[in-house]
């Protein structure tokens, strides 16, 4: 029996982890997000009632909302969780298929989208550690993981022109670096710190993409062709939670793992 703290279990990749986890009934999962009654709806009609299932109320961005949905979490586990999941993210699409050198007209608009890529993806995310980690030391697995993406490996961007989602990107490198020091400072207490990447996945098909989006979309793909002859397309929300979580399983601190970026293949493969 374990418990399971997830963020952004609204849609995507989330609602696939708030799935899978909550098939065992063994396991509690609680999924953080910011419609509650939206969430509450459709976890009843897709997943129907699932009593092992507790959907809490929290923008990461919200400090106060976020430790009130940890005393929440504490009040029903007795203090304690094993493993949180920090899925959330602010994904831009402020012309996001856009060069991080082709903003020059409009400077206010890239620096908006850095600091809010920024506040979400790493301010939120750490606060939100920092309030769940007196119950991941008191959990029996301890284990947190941030959902973070190969666009953010640095060697592949310059290595395969990897131009898009500047903003995005650079947030995602810096929560890497933010569960590394997570990792260098809990280690020592047996709390396992991981960045996954979730591989090209289908959660967000484009609804009438603009030009600019299409030519991204067409050069993009063209890159991840070059980097790995064998990709095909996105995969499915499905094969993506079930490759993460088998990757969560198997990395311990003992193994070497606390800290490091890999991919859902466990390596640095990230399609
Ligand atoms: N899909 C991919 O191909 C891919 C590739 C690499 C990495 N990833 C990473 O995988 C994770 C999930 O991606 P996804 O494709 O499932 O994303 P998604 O469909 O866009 O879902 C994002 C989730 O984050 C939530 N969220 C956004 N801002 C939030 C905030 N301020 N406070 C609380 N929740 C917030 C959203 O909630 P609302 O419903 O309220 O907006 C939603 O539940 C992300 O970390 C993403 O960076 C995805």
């Amino acid at each position: 029996m374990a418990s399971y703290l997830v963020t952004g279990v609204s849609r995507g990749l989330g609602f696939e982890f708030l799935k899978q986890l909550s098939n065992n009934s063994d396991n509690t999962v609680f999924g953080l997000v910011r419609d509650k009654a939206a969430t509450d709806k459709k976890v009843k009609s897709e997943l129907g009632e699932r009593a092992n299932v507790h959907i809490l109320a929290a923008d990461i961005t919200n400090y106060d909302a976020v430790k009130k949905s940890a005393d929440h979490v504490a009040k029903v586990t007795g203090g304690k969780l094993d493993y949180l999941i920090a899925n959330a993210a602010y994904q831009s699409e402020v012309r996001a298929s856009a060069g991080i050198g082709d903003f020059t007209d409009q400077p206010e608009l890239l620096e908006k989208d850095l600091l809010d890529s920024f506040n979400i993806n790493v301010v939120g995310n750490i606060h939100l550690i920092n309030l769940y980690l007196p119950l991941i030391l008191k959990g029996t697995t301890k284990k947190v993981i941030a959902i973070s993406t190969g666009m953010a490996d640095i060697d592949f961007i310059a290595k395969f022109g990897v131009t898009i989602g500047s903003p995005y990107a650079i947030s995602k490198a810096a929560m890497n670096a933010a569960v590394a020091k997570f990792s260098a400072q809990y280690a020592g207490q047996g709390v396992l710190f991981l960045n996954i990447s979730p591989g090209l996945v289908n959660t967000r098909p484009f609804d009438n993409p603009t030009e600019e989006q299409k030519q991204g979309a067409a050069i993009m793909l063209a890159r991840f062709r070059d980097y790995a002859p064998h990709f095909t397309g996105p995969i499915t929300p499905t094969e993506s939670v079930n490759h993460v979580m088998s990757v969560i399983n198997k990395a311990s601190v003992e193994n070497g793992d606390g800290g490091s970026f890999v991919s859902h293949f466990g390596n640095k493969q990230w399609l």
